[in-house]
């Protein structure tokens, strides 16, 4: 205990020694290098007077909606949305070299921030978000401005993994073997882990199930370096009961490091791994700042699509399939403004309805909370953007992984929801994540309390909540974006599941291990809990969890896969129901949501859609 405690002591100052003055070490002069971190903080200084876009105006310019449109060719296949599943797509369609592609992508190209996962949070402000909210609710997101959760979604090459926190975490065996009882032939985790291993390249040796990973695919998985801190937070867990090892393996309920998208220092975005190194193929047809406002339908077959680029109506035609990649929000809006959704919802628009299906309905995302806090006496990065740059391009923390997270663990807690917990690293958390999760004023300033360079928190997510929420039209106008109803905790059982995990989180402040590294639990304030409730009581959690829970970003079910066509919109070919050759392949068609985080099912999803594809049309 004592040779534990000193040589922790022994590394802390050696960590001052390091960082405290002498880090110019890690700075050199390269007019590349230094380029690219005057485009980051350029990037970064132009967030701060950003404002997101309300609607989709953009596209549209002054044009009349009836504008006569520019034939832009004819391909074998229209893949809508160059996101996640559509990059893996393209890439996979594209080894065909007789295949000819049109790739429709509303967003850009992912910009040079987009590297560093740890700045990750700075591409919310800015045109690589589309900028939706949730709509108003009484049960959730109450300290957000208006009571509404933000809800960013990527838009630009590689969608949203080109934005996100790049923590792989594909869920658990029986998420997929539920698919599979559903009957979703096909989708047990004994069909979908080969198509898991198939895109991963696995380059970690620590904390690995060898044969639950795979080697040789295109799509970079690591883990950073520890930091002076993760061994002893995981000896925390294990004091607790906890073992270490991969949750990604055959026990996801272990105590482990987080394993994430990272070629060396780099995201490994879908738009990285699968759409870079296929630009320059000639059967490809790629269009970029390009929204797709309809896909063109006759009787039970998908004709093309029409897009706006720049004011201009474009459309396009597609002998083979029209397949949409356009993401659990977007693909319903899509398909609705298209005939296809509930019947209703279509009439009260005017739309005319081709196809009476539950789009938008079934919604299911994933709760995060950021429970606890911990303060340590000492500064553990306390770099400038140049420097934590400069210790990036070594593969160093703080930025190589996204929230700098140093460990992940997983809770059953039996007849409620699953609970996922997230050990969050300094600067991961800062003064400002009131204002970067979208809190009003009072709650923005609770969390100004925050420490970035000596501070820890502890999240929980709510992995398989009981809620449901919906994603509907606002109108028949392409231009208004759709209406996002998360409706988290309308389903009390959900406030049940996080409450009863962290009253095992709150044991952490009592283990040796927290004790050797001197971590403080304090907590932050909440003006309408504190005082009405006693503090750490059920109410108060409840409280607590309703005014600071915040959003997930998994959103998924909203064009779910199954076989009765009153209940899901795809069929186990992800073909959706009574049309011959329009499929949705994103992560809408999950039948019932994962317990990790849903990027790695999306691309294991999108490998065998690519599969089914291919086995239709050779
Ligand atoms: C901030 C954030 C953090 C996250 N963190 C993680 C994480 O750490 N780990 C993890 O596993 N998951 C994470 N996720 C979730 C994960 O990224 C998504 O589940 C996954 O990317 C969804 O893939 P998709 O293909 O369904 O949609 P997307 O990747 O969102 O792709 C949809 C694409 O379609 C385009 N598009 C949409 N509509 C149109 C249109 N009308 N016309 C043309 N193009 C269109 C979009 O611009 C986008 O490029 C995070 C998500 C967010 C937003
Ligand atoms: C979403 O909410 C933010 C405030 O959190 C606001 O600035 C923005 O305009 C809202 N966007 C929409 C589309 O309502
Ligand atoms: C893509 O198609 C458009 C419209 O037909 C055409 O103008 C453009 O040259 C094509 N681009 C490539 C790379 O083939
Ligand atoms: C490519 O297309 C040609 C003509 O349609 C066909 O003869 C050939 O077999 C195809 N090749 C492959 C690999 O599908
Ligand atoms: C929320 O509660 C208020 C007051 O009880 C009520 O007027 C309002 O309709 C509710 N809103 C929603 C979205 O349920
Ligand atoms: C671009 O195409 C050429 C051959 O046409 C190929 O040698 C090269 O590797 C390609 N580049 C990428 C990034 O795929
Ligand atoms: C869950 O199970 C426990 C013990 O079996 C029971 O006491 C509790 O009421 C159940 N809770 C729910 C929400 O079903
Ligand atoms: C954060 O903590 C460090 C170390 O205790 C301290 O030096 C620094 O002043 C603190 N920063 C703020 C903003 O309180
Ligand atoms: C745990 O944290 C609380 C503050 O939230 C503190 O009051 C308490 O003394 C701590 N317990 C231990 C054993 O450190």
């Amino acid at each position: 205990m004592y040779l534990a405690t000193s040589s922790l002591m022994l590394d802390i100052l050696f960590l001052f020694i390091i960082f405290g003055k002498a880090s110019s070490q890690y700075f050199y002069n390269n007019p590349q290098f230094d380029n690219f971190v005057s485009k980051i903080s350029e990037t970064i200084k132009c967030t701060e007077n950003y404002q997101l876009p309300i609607n989709n105006n953009e596209y549209f310019g002054n044009s009349d909606s009836n504008l006569e449109a520019k034939d832009y060719g004819i391909f074998d296949f229209i893949i809508i949305g160059a996101g996640t599943a559509g990059g893996v797509i393209a890439n996979r369609l594209l080894e065909i070299s007789n295949f000819t592609v049109l790739l429709v992508e509303a967003g850009k190209e992912d910009p040079e921030i987009s590297k560093v996962l740890g700045l990750g949070p700075n591409m919310i402000l800015s045109d690589s978000n589309w900028g939706y909210n949730f709509t108003k609710n009484n049960n959730s997101c109450l300290g957000s401005i208006n009571q509404k959760c933000l809800y960013p979604r990527g838009k630009g090459l590689g969608g949203s993994s080109s934005i996100n926190v790049g923590f792989y975490a594909r869920g658990k065996a029986e998420d997929y073997d539920r698919w599979e009882t559903l009957g979703n032939n096909g989708w047990s985790y004994k069909d979908s882990l080969p198509y898991f291993k198939k895109s991963e390249k696995a380059k970690f040796s620590v904390d690995i199930d060898r044969k639950f990973h795979g080697f040789d695919g295109v799509q970079p998985i690591d883990i950073p370096e520890d930091s002076i801190l993760t061994k002893e937070l995981i000896n925390a867990f294990k004091e607790l009961g906890k073992t270490e090892g991969d949750y990604n393996g055959y026990d996801q309920y272990k105590i482990g490091r987080p394993q994430f998208y990272l070629d060396y220092n780099t995201r490994a975005s879908t738009a990285h791994s699968f759409i870079r190194p296929i630009l320059n193929k000639s059967n490809l047809n790629i269009t970029l700042e390009s929204y797709v406002s309809k896909i063109h339908i006759t009787g039970n077959t998908a004709n093309g699509i029409e897009f706006w680029k720049r004011g201009v109506k474009y459309s396009a035609r597609a002998t083979k399939e029209v397949i949409l990649c356009a993401g659990a929000i977007n693909s319903p809006q899509i398909l609705m403004l298209s005939g296809i959704g509930p019947k209703s919802e279509l009439q009260k628009f005017g739309i005319n309805p081709v196809a009476d299906l539950p789009v938008g309905l079934n919604m299911k995302d994933h709760v995060f909370h950021s429970s606890l806090f911990y303060r340590f006496n000492n500064i553990f990065y306390d770099g400038d953007l140049n420097e934590n740059l400069n210790r990036w391009r070594l593969n160093k923390r703080p930025l190589t992984p996204g929230f700098n997270l140093e460990a992940v663990t997983y809770y059953n807690s039996q007849n409620l929801s699953d609970v996922e917990v997230l050990v969050i690293g300094p600067t991961g958390i800062s003064p400002k994540m009131g204002s970067v999760l979208g809190f009003n004023e009072d709650y923005r300033k609770s969390f100004e309390v925050v420490n970035e360079t000596s501070d820890i928190a502890i999240f929980v997510v709510l992995l398989q909540p009981f809620s449901t929420g919906k994603v509907s039209l606002q109108s028949a106008d392409p231009r208004d974006f759709p209406l996002i109803d998360g409706n988290y905790f309308s389903d009390e059982r959900d406030l049940e599941a996080l409450y009863t995990v962290i009253q095992q989180l709150l044991k952490l402040n009592t283990t040796k291990s927290f004790e050797r590294i001197g971590a403080k639990q304090y907590m932050v304030a909440l003006p309408d809990c504190d005082g009405i409730y006693a503090q750490f009581s059920k109410e108060w959690w409840f409280c607590n969890l309703r005014y600071t829970g915040f959003a997930g970003y998994h959103a998924c079910g909203t064009t779910r896969m199954g076989t009765n066509p009153k209940e899901s919109v795809v069929n186990p070919h992800l073909k959706v129901h009574g049309f011959r050759n329009l499929r949705v392949i994103d992560a809408g068609v999950m039948p019932t949501i994962v317990r990790g985080h849903t990027n790695a099912a999306v691309v294991m999803i999108a490998e065998k859609g690519a599969d089914f594809i291919k086995n239709e049309h050779l």
